[in-house]
């Protein structure tokens, strides 16, 4: 399959290796690294990305590993911090969506990305947990209408091993490799299932 991974940090690079070293061919897209050059917070910069690796061949599957949340606590957040993680972790991720919709193959699929933060509160982390329950609900809504037999998952890790500077932020959260996660995102991309939270929270013992 040829997909377009957006994000080459820490989970898309792993994310990259592992669809490669299973046959898939990979596009990355960074802001300002990767393959193609593309914001998922400027619709038109997504509509171009696309519009253009469809138009030199297609793309069956995108997955998403960008997009921002600020941690502070509650009151202590301002507008911004509001509207910019909106706008990133969140309608990012939603039109990224809408905009390769017209573009991506019959049965293809998207994976989008939330986090631990969904289920298990901690320090700091209201916006985090409020984007991440936006993009796992547009991701059950959109699975029911989604044409062509498309497909859209959602991959939510908790903190990962090599994120070690967020690590203070989830004390007592067995963090996970990224190599890990990125086998959570091959698992959605080359699965039939739809509307599922694929959880790498390791919270439950
Ligand atoms: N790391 C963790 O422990 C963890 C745990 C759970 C969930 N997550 C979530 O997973 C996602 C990726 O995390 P990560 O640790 O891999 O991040 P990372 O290492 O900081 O990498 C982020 C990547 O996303 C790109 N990016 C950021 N904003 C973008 C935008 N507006 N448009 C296009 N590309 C953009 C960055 O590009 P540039 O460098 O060019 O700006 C970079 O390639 C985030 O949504 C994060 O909340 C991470």
């Amino acid at each position: 399959m040829k997909v377009i991974v957006v994000g080459t940090g820490t989970i898309g690079a792993a994310v990259r290796d592992t669809l490669a070293a299973h046959g898939h061919e990979v596009l990355s897209v960074g802001r300002t690294s990767g393959d193609r050059r593309a914001d998922i917070t400027d619709t038109a910069s997504l509509r171009a990305l696309f519009a253009g690796v469809a138009g030199a061949g297609g793309f069956d599957a995108v997955a998403c590993a960008a997009g921002d949340v600020f941690p502070a606590p509650l009151e202590q957040t301002t507008d911004q911090q509001w509207a910019d993680s909106v706008a990133a972790k969140g309608m990012g991720q939603i039109n990224l969506v809408r905009a390769a919709l017209p573009h991506i193959a019959d049965r293809g699929s998207f994976t989008l990305v939330s986090g631990v933060l969904t289920d298990e509160f901690t320090q700091a982390a209201t916006i985090g947990a409020t984007v991440n329950h936006m993009v796992e609900g547009f991701v059950k809504a959109s699975a029911t209408e989604l044409p062509r037999g498309v497909r859209i998952n959602c991959v939510s890790p908790t903190v990962l091993t090599e994120s070690v500077a967020y690590h203070p932020y989830f004390p007592g959260f067995p963090p996970v490799p990224a190599a890990e996660v990125a086998l959570a995102y091959l698992r959605a991309l080359a699965n039939p299932f739809t509307g599922r939270v694929l959880k790498l929270h390791r919270t439950d013992g």
